[in-house]
């Protein structure tokens, strides 16, 4: 069995792992440590009965002075060939969408993917409802083009938009510091107009 939790900076190596197998955005560990250290809300793990991760998402929160609106980003995601089409990433990232919505109070999550990426695509844009913002041309190393793609978040204490695991961590949470009413009321939140490509 698969379960998702956040992620702790133990996991780092194999969360490294995990991506250097199945993407060509790579990162040296100082990057996962600064999510990992910066937001370790957001960084979430799938883990096998063997506790090995075989899975991952690792996310921030944009902070720079220019961007009106507190917003999330979607830094990585990948799956092990061996686990997907199993709804993990759909989880993975149901769980980081939360945590910036309810503790960060943000108003959207953003990313970027290859154009030529059916599956995330499929994944962003046909599952979880983002909306394709702009082409930007030759984003990638390669000369790939990039989707900047955006999702603008409903209510997060919306059943349909938090895991189990996030739902317990929010139980937690109140009892811990009695703030989740306040932090989930910060923003007026738009209701995400789900656009098909
Ligand atoms: C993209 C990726 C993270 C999806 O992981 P996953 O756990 O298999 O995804 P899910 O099981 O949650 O699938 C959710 C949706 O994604 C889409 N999808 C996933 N795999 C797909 C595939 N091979 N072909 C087409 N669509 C696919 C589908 O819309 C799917 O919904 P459905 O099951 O109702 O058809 C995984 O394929 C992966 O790790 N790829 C390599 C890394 C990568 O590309 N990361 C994204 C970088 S931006």
């Amino acid at each position: 069995m698969v379960s998702i939790r956040q992620a702790t900076t133990k996991d780092m190596f194999q969360m490294q792992n995990c991506n250097l197998n199945n993407l060509p955005e790579n990162y040296n560990m100082k990057y996962y440590l600064y999510h990992a250290l910066s937001w370790p809300q957001l960084l979430y793990v799938a883990e096998d009965e063997n506790k090995k991760v075989v899975g991952y998402v690792m996310a921030k929160m944009e902070d720079e002075k220019e961007v009106e609106k507190s917003h999330g980003h979607i830094t990585s995601i990948s799956v092990k060939g061996s686990h997907r089409k199993l709804g993990l990433a759909t989880k993975l990232m149901r769980a980081s969408h939360h945590q910036m919505s309810f503790l960060y109070g943000a108003e959207y999550c953003s990313l970027h993917v290859r154009v030529s990426n059916i599956a995330a695509v499929g994944l962003y844009n046909g599952v979880l409802g983002y909306e394709i913002i702009k082409t930007e041309v030759g984003y990638y190393a390669d000369g790939e083009d990039a989707y900047d793609m955006r999702l603008y978040f409903t209510n997060p204490t919306d059943p349909a938009a938090s895991s189990e695991e996030v739902k317990k961590e929010q139980d937690l949470m109140k009892g811990d510091t009695g703030k989740d009413g306040e932090m989930a009321g910060e923003g007026k939140k738009k209701r995400n107009k789900k656009k098909m490509m």
